[in-house]
């Protein structure tokens, strides 16, 4: 598989499929802080936390492997390492336990702000080689984030 077989330049393809890979590790470090989220939530929003943050982890998951399939329909391999994902990732992993519910989805709200911001470049990126199919997935992604945004925003009691 070579971008070529579906009507791409290979060449215009390249600062796709890399900025690509690195939003796979950035999306990688992200689901595991949701897992971390999920299992170590404590106090008394524990039920809908738990229940959000799984739900958020869920999506995640399905995003990741949308992202990587897309690498390999675009035909390069994606990084499949913890290895390269924690290196390569701008989202830095944390620690969860103890940490307080609101400071919790404050984490989760920083997480989203940096892959919208990836998205948006991959946005940018996308449009000038032409790659319409990636820019439509990743701007169903980052409409996503930017819904979940607000909710956790409201539910944080933020502006
Ligand atoms: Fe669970």
């Amino acid at each position: 598989m070579d971008a070529k077989e579906i009507s791409l330049s290979e060449k215009q393809v390249k600062p796709v499929v890399d900025l690509l890979n690195d939003y796979l590790a950035n999306y990688h470090i992200h689901y595991q802080k949701l897992r971390g989220c999920h299992w170590n939530i404590k106090g008394q929003n524990f039920f809908t936390l738990h229940l959000k943050f799984e739900e958020l982890y869920t999506n995640a998951q399905l995003t990741i492997d949308e992202i990587a399939e897309r690498v390999l329909t675009l035909g390069k391999p994606p990084h499949s390492r913890f290895e390269d994902y924690i290196k390569e990732s701008g989202i830095k992993e944390i620690n969860t336990i103890g940490l307080q519910d609101l400071a919790m989805v404050d984490a989760i709200l920083e997480d989203m702000a940096h892959l919208i911001q990836l998205e948006r470049e991959l946005l940018d990126a996308t449009s000038a080689a032409g790659d319409d199919g990636t820019n439509d997935m990743v701007n169903r992604f980052m409409q996503f984030k930017e819904k979940t945004t607000w909710m956790l925003r409201s539910f944080a009691g933020k502006k």
